[in-house]
């Protein structure tokens, strides 16, 4: 059981004297009834808890999904640059939320903000196998050579990257598939063969694509669907 200030704080970002104010208002229900107590326990489970006669959906976790435009690190805090918590929505700040995996400054595209630790180790584990897709342009045109490499697995100064797929899309475009993330990966891969990555951008994690109409900047909750998506593999 949890008291209902908490309960509501925690779902709709309000702080406990905002939420009392509320409370003396009358304008909180919990199957019903009018609950004025700050103190006042709720099972979220199965209690039916409404403000305004609207009621309060309770979620344990929020799974946020943001198209990440170049500019902005991929951390809670940084003393110099923008993070990608600056393009959350006020109304989720109150969470303890993070980026779940990591988008160099100047990559774009598919990047998860969430606050469920477990979920984030699920899909970011390199045990996991959860493949992660990404556009990448680079600055000489991409061979053969480099298709077999990626394949069998590039050697980096931290050990070797397993194999990924590289699938050759024009002379300087390809996909690439990784099922782990180490610092500047495909950046340090396509450094093995004096390639220089230009553009850098995430399509998918798992089956999970970035949303089209999603555009860059732009950030949105997950639906359940989407959620199981990103699992899959
Ligand atoms: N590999 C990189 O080099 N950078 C990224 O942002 C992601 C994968």
């Amino acid at each position: 059981m949890d008291r209902i200030d908490k309960v509501i704080c925690n779902q709709l970002g309000f702080t406990r004297k905002e939420v009392k104010r509320i409370l003396h208002k009358k304008r909180v229900e919990v199957n019903g009834q009018i609950i004025v107590d700050s103190d006042y326990k709720v099972d979220i489970e199965k209690d039916d808890i409404t403000l305004d006669n609207q009621k309060i959906e309770i979620k344990e976790y929020v799974y946020l999904v943001l198209n990440k435009p170049k500019g902005y690190v991929s951390a809670t805090k940084d003393n110099k640059d923008k993070t990608v918590l600056e393009l959350v929505p006020e109304k989720y700040l109150h969470r303890d939320l993070f980026p779940a995996g990591r988008l160099d400054k100047d990559t774009t595209g598919l990047m998860l903000i969430t606050d469920d630790g477990v979920f984030a180790h699920e899909i970011l584990s390199p045990k996991k196998h959860v493949p992660k897709t990404y556009l990448v342009e680079i600055d000489i045109p991409l061979t053969k050579e480099m298709q077999e490499g990626f394949q069998k697995g590039i050697v980096l100064k931290d050990g070797i990257c397993k194999a990924s797929a590289l699938e050759i899309l024009d002379t300087y475009q390809a996909k690439v598939t990784l099922t782990e993330g180490r610092y500047h990966q495909i950046k340090r891969m396509f450094g093995t063969y004096q390639a220089k990555v230009t553009e850098l951008k995430r399509l998918s994690m798992g089956n999970f694509t970035l949303p089209k109409d999603l555009n860059e900047g732009e950030i949105r909750e997950l639906t359940k669907e989407e959620l199981s998506l990103i699992k899959e593999r």
